[in-house]
């Protein structure tokens, strides 16, 4: 190894990057991480997963202290108001408390961070902070970056039209709000907003929010949202967004085509999506071309098709998650090291952290449909779950979907305050095999929400016990 400054250098430290770098330094090789932020973690724990789920924790704790929510348990609150500085502060230090944490972990690890934007010279080489570094393998792990809409210029700074990583801290609560997308960002920082106060409007150009998960899921997610005071505008394109002082006016038409209308706003959040990020990467040094997404494609093992360099998390295709990265960045560093690195793409749950929480694994009913299996599917509703009914805490369902000649469990989606937590028995149920009996006949402690899961499986035979 003598040749190479490194064994293994990772371009990238968000949690595919991070998790990669480890893992390799752990397998005893000699390893680096560059990263051109200030701070470890990537978009996760800067920009992405972390910040957003602290507004998301403190948001639900400032609606249910001055919703009223809680005079039904006996508890009244006078006086309750919002310090919006002190929550973006609290936001901010858990931030900082978790990206400090990997600094740690790199220290502990010996794990040398390259500080600057990484670029190829060689398919061994890459040129970081000024100097030149040479690995033996080099993991690809630049993540992705917030998808421009042409027609809305993004400002951050202005605190108007804003994408994601400005919407985690807009100065103060808008009156009314636009999110434009109804996917995943636009109902996490949507319900940050609403939560505290601004009226907000979710514009998708599909005819329903949350493409990708279960048809019936969407509905019932769309009712629970607009029970909570989300109000839609499904089926429209946005066509164009002037900013006039302090407001936005924003132009848009269905999206069939139509008359257009106009809307005056005080802020905008474009949320349409994410894409990979290769530019400045020097990819062409290496002769690595991206395919018509912008993405670089791999085998199973994460290989590219340059050898001995690989390529791991958002920029590689797939779903857009933290946990789907952080496995991958196990198992590319385990390939690296010759060992067996795999991941189980068909089980990586994916969870919507609104209050309730949306989640999913495996197959949709569509899917799985489309895929030649005939189904079965049993549903259970928390309105029928003690505990649920206890907390007053009954929106939501589980549904499982199951292969009806094998009864093999191909798909769970979920609607609950608990459904991050959930979706985790039944992925590993699905990990193992299991049909829904052995969910059905698995004993599931009383009285908790996870009973949904068991009586949502015991439907599939027709048998739930409460409903
Ligand atoms: P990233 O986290 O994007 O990290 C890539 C890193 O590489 C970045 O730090 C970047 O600065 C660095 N980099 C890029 N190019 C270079 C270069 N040439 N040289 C040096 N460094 C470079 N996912 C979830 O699973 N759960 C959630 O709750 C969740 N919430 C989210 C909320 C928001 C608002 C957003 C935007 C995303 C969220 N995600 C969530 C998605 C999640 O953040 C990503 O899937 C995850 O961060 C991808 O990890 P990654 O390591 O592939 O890339
Ligand atoms: P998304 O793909 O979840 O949703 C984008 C939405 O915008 C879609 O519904 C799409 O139909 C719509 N859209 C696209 N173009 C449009 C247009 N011109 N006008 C109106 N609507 C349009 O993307 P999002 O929400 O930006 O999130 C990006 C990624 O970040 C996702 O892939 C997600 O996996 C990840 N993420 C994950 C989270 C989690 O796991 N809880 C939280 C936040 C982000």
């Amino acid at each position: 190894m003598a040749d190479f400054d490194y064994d293994v250098l990772v371009i990238g430290a968000g949690p595919g990057g991070y998790v990669a770098a480890i893992r390799a330094a752990q397998l005893g090789l000699k390893t680096a991480c560059a990263e051109s932020r200030e701070t470890l973690g990537g978009t996760c724990l800067n920009v992405g997963c972390i910040p957003s789920k602290a507004l998301l924790h403190a948001s639900e704790l400032y609606e249910e202290a001055t919703a009223g929510h809680l005079a039904k348990f006996g508890i009244e609150l006078d006086g309750a108001r919002l310090n919006l500085e002190q929550m973006m502060a609290e936001k901010s230090k858990a931030v900082g408390e978790l990206t400090g944490g990997i600094e740690f972990l790199f220290k502990k690890n010996k794990v040398d961070w390259l500080k600057g934007h990484a670029r190829f010279t060689g398919q061994h080489s890459v040129e970081v902070g000024g100097k030149t570094v040479t690995a033996k393998d080099i993991v690809i792990a630049t993540g992705s970056s917030v998808m421009p809409l042409p027609g809305v210029e993004v400002d951050n700074d202005k605190g108007i039209v804003v994408d994601s990583t400005g919407a985690l801290k807009l100065p103060k609560v808008p009156g009314k709000m636009v999110v434009i997308g109804g996917g995943v960002i636009g109902l996490e920082l949507g319900s940050v907003w609403r939560r505290l106060g601004a009226e907000v409007t979710v514009v998708e150009y599909l005819p329903q929010i949350l493409p990708g998960m279960d048809e019936e899921i969407r509905k019932e997610a769309n009712k629970v949202f607009k029970k909570q005071g989300f109000k839609y505008k499904l089926g429209t394109k946005v066509t164009g967004c002037e900013v006039k002082g302090d407001k936005a006016i924003l132009s848009m038409e269905p999206a069939k085509g139509g008359e257009t209308e106009t809307m005056e706003v005080d802020a905008v959040l474009v949320s349409i999506g994410r894409k990979a990020n290769t530019d400045g990467l020097g990819l062409e040094a290496i002769g690595l071309a991206t395919n018509e997404r912008g993405q670089i494609e791999t085998d199973h093992d994460f290989a590219t098709g340059v050898e001995g360099v690989w390529a791991i998390g958002d920029v590689v295709p797939g779903p857009m998650l933290a946990h789907k990265a952080e496995d991958e960045g196990i198992a590319v560093a385990e390939n690296i090291a010759g060992e067996v690195g795999i991941v189980n793409h068909d089980l990586i749950p994916s969870v919507v952290y609104t209050m309730p929480e949306i989640a999913g694994v495996g197959l949709t009913e569509e899917q799985a449909k489309e895929a030649g299996h005939e189904v079965k599917v049993g549903k259970f509703p928390f309105m029928a779950n003690s505990r649920a009914k206890t907390n007053r805490d009954t929106d939501g369902l589980v549904k499982v979907i199951a292969d009806a000649k094998s009864d093999r469990v191909l798909g769970v989606w979920m609607i609950s305050s608990l459904a991050g937590t959930m979706i985790a028995q039944v992925t590993q149920a699905m990990e193992f095999g299991a049909t829904s009996e052995d969910i059905a006949y698995t004993c599931h402690a009383h009285p908790t929400h996870s009973e949904a899961v068991k009586e949502a499986a015991m439907a599939v035979q027709g048998k739930p016990i409460h409903i």
